[in-house]
């Protein structure tokens, strides 16, 4: 049921606030100090020894992991490989006894990860798995893992699974950072009341939506977009691609933003939109600079930024302001905006946001 949604899409990026809240809900101690996650405290020895977490992945729940390398390796100090898991199932994959392998996948189902998954099995890796859909076959294939909470998504685009993955990942870091003492006991308090002000924070973000649409009218009809973002952002510049392009059928790609110089700044003219995303406190400084060669350019910026920013209002083409957070959390907002504009710009080309052509909401084939 749609509700008053004109789609599930947009009905499932409205949820999020919610969805967010049931994927840490009775897993965080009333007095906001621990995370507990009982779906892995039988495998809780093998993870705190932990030498190495592989990832492995499709689509967006790969974007989810390349935002768990970021936390795992940051707050738990534990090296972090993030595949797709097309690629990896058909290697030779070195593995041994302390290595930790997380399967991500909304449906449970995907062909390619469950292979992967298959594979591993046949090692001495610990294999965990993060999924939406309880009992799926990743989720009964896995030796223990955490459900997302997401609730059912239809939109075959996926949103608030993606966030619910990210929820997940986050608490899983800190809970493993916290045992294997990578974190203090404050650091761990902090960065869990950081997490629990996101819902409240994408609420303030969802009531922008109108802004966003604004936006959306006025790049609706180009045929190529680039997004860009540093550190924890930067996987969220490639799920911003991908919205675009599944459901809008506008070309766009993701960069990390210092690779622009490499290459993909040869595309930029004034057709070229550029959506940059510079709420991050520990890059900023970089971004601006990013920021200034696009225009440099006359590319289109449309940057994401912290409320109150000074800086990048003056110079980019339109601004979407997110709440302040800490960066550990700056995914889950960050996000947000880029899902919208994505709807927005695909209702107005009048596309069929929640079936897209050529697309399945589960990739059960090879
Ligand atoms: C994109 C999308 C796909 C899936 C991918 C993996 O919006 O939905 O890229 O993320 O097919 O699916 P799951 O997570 O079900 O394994």
């Amino acid at each position: 049921d749609k509700g008053d949604y004109e789609h599930f899409m947009l009905k499932e990026i409205h949820e999020q606030p919610v969805t967010i809240q049931d994927t840490f809900r009775g897993r965080i101690s009333m007095d906001e100090s621990k995370i507990f996650l009982g779906g892995i405290l039988d495998v809780m020895p093998q993870l705190i020894k932990a030498r190495r977490i592989i990832i492995v992945a499709c689509g967006t729940s790969w974007h989810a992991g390349l935002v768990g390398e970021y936390l795992f390796e940051q707050y738990a100090r534990i090296p972090v490989e993030v595949e797709y898991a097309s690629e990896f199932r058909y290697r030779d994959p070195i593995l041994e006894k302390d290595d930790l392998v997380i399967a991500i996948s909304q449906s449970g189902e995907t062909a390619d990860t469950l292979a992967a998954i298959r594979k591993v099995r046949e090692t001495d890796a610990t294999i965990l798995g993060i999924c939406n859909v309880a009992g799926s076959s990743i989720s009964r294939e896995t030796d223990a893992g955490v459900y997302t909470h997401a609730g059912i998504e239809i939109g075959v685009a996926s949103t608030k699974a993606f966030t619910s993955q990210i929820t997940v990942l986050t608490m899983m870091a800190l809970l493993l950072g916290s045992k294997r003492q990578a974190l203090s006991a404050s650091e761990y308090k902090h960065l869990i009341k950081e997490l629990i002000q996101v819902p409240k924070k994408i609420e303030e973000i969802l009531k922008e939506e109108h802004k966003i649409a604004e936006i959306a009218a006025v790049y609706k009809d180009v045929s190529n977009a680039l997004y860009m973002g540093r550190g924890l952002l930067f996987p969220v510049a490639l799920e911003g691609a991908l919205k675009l392009k599944e459901i809008s059928y506008i070309h766009a790609e993701g960069y990390p933003a210092a690779e622009m110089k490499h290459g993909p700044i040869a595309l930029i003219d004034e057709n070229m939109p550029v959506l940059a995303l510079a709420a991050n406190d520990e890059s900023y400084e970089k971004m601006v600079s990013n920021i200034q060669e696009v225009k440099a350019r006359k590319g289109k910026v449309i940057a994401v930024v912290t409320k109150g920013d000074k800086i990048i209002r003056k110079m980019a083409d339109h601004i979407i302001e997110i709440p302040d957070c800490h960066e550990a959390v700056s995914p889950l907002l960050a996000v947000i905006p880029l899902q919208i504009l994505s709807y927005h710009i695909a209702l107005m080309r009048g596309c069929n946001v929640d079936q897209p052509r050529n697309l399945a909401k589960s990739v059960t084939v090879e």
